[in-house]
């Protein structure tokens, strides 16, 4: 019989960081895009012990939210494609998803198969069409460190629009790396896309932040932009990792933000030890951006988008955090806006395409918070 798993506050983050995104992507994909595939790559039995919605559900009711709030357009085709290998959780998903109401616009597809075999043949059926897909979303959650070729996530990134947001095990891949088995052992260089994945039990200092270093740039050799959040466990220990992946500037601002909804202290983690919002905005730390914005624009006068292309870009933090920092300074009289000429700007706000930003030099700013 079917065991439904159980749900940790780590999951529920994880959902939670999943949703705010897709809160975001939906809209915004809708506007221009008249058909979307959202795929949950290891979708799972679609419920968990005490009836919690698995993430496909979720998925689903994030975009039915949006159309009946009018933020996403009814005529938006969203093809929702669920891969889940094992039968039995397979058949209870069909079962919760037969369950829902949704838009018809939505369709929504189960199917019982490997997640790299099922979008491979996917893929291959369009490649050899020669038609690039709709806009794909792919959330790739397995449990463990197989069946995730970093080679389809390079098939899926090479298409515009595309994105992956993969979960990366790294209690588990640490542990497993020296396994005795060598078909154990032999899953993690095309998960990773490198043998060079087995050579860091052999190097010295954190094994875990080698492994994710060495998955991050690897993901960066296929997408422009890559994000990460941490997700602990009840003794703080590092469980896993969810790593997203994008050629769009648009999409990384988006899921930073979803990060910094989900981690409000630092935009990044979540752990089990402590599953309350621990620190206050108000208590938000301005210095490390404030600093780096200095290190790059000390001493300039900047438009206010190249300055939140930096922030997304190039720090952690958002153009939000940016503006408020602005302020502070404005009103300290450490950083000067200048407006267009005919733009008449409100205090305290920073339209990207109309004010410029002059920066003071590096010495004298410091101090400010
Ligand atoms: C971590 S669970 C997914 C949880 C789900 N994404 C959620 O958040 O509700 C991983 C699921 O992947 C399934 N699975 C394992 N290997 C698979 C593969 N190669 N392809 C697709 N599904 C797989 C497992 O049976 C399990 O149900």
């Amino acid at each position: 019989m079917l065991k439904l798993p159980k749900m940790t506050p780590h999951t529920a983050a994880k959902h939670l960081l999943l949703k705010r995104y897709l809160d975001r992507w939906f809209p915004i994909l809708g506007r221009y895009h008249k058909s979307i595939n959202y795929i949950d790559g290891f979708a799972g039995p679609g419920e968990y012990q005490g009836g919690e919605a698995g993430s496909p559900q979720m998925a689903i009711e994030a975009a039915k939210a949006h159309v009946e709030k009018g933020t996403l357009d009814p005529d938006v085709q969203i093809h929702f494609s669920f891969v889940e290998a094992d039968p039995e959780s397979a058949e209870n998903l069909k079962a919760r998803l037969s369950a829902l109401q949704y838009p018809s616009s939505f369709r929504v597809e189960v199917t019982t198969g490997r997640f790299a075999e099922t979008i491979g043949t996917e893929l291959d059926r369009l490649e050899h069409s020669g038609q690039a897909p709709a806009p794909i979303f792919a959330f790739v959650d397995p449990f463990g460190f197989s069946g995730i070729p970093l080679e389809l996530m390079g098939r899926i990134l090479r298409y515009p629009r595309c994105e992956v947001f993969v979960n990366v095990m790294v209690e588990f891949i640490s542990r497993f790396l020296e396994h005795p088995n060598d078909q154990i052992v032999g899953h993690f260089p095309r998960t990773f896309g490198t043998d060079e994945v087995l050579e860091i039990p052999k190097q010295m200092g954190d094994r875990d932040a080698a492994i994710l270093s060495m998955y991050r740039n690897q993901l960066a050799t296929l997408a422009r932009y890559v994000g990460r959040f941490d997700m602990h466990g009840k003794r703080d220990q590092k469980t896993y990792s969810l790593f997203f992946a994008s050629n769009h500037p648009k999409g990384f601002e988006k899921m930073k933000e979803a990060m910094w909804s989900v981690d409000k202290a630092e935009g990044a983690r979540f752990s089990d030890a402590d599953p309350g919002e621990s620190y206050a905005f108000e208590l938000f730390p301005f210095w490390p951006l404030w600093d780096q914005l200095l290190a790059r624009f000390a001493g300039q006068r900047v438009p206010m988008e190249d300055v939140e292309r930096f922030v997304v870009e190039e720090t952690d933090f958002l153009p939000t955090h940016a503006r408020t920092i602005f302020k502070e300074c404005e009103r300290k009289g450490e950083v000067v806006v200048e407006a267009d000429p005919g733009y008449r700007r409100r205090a305290g706000t920073y339209k990207a395409d109309k004010v410029y930003i002059k920066f003071p030099a590096d010495a004298q700013a410091r101090g400010l918070f």
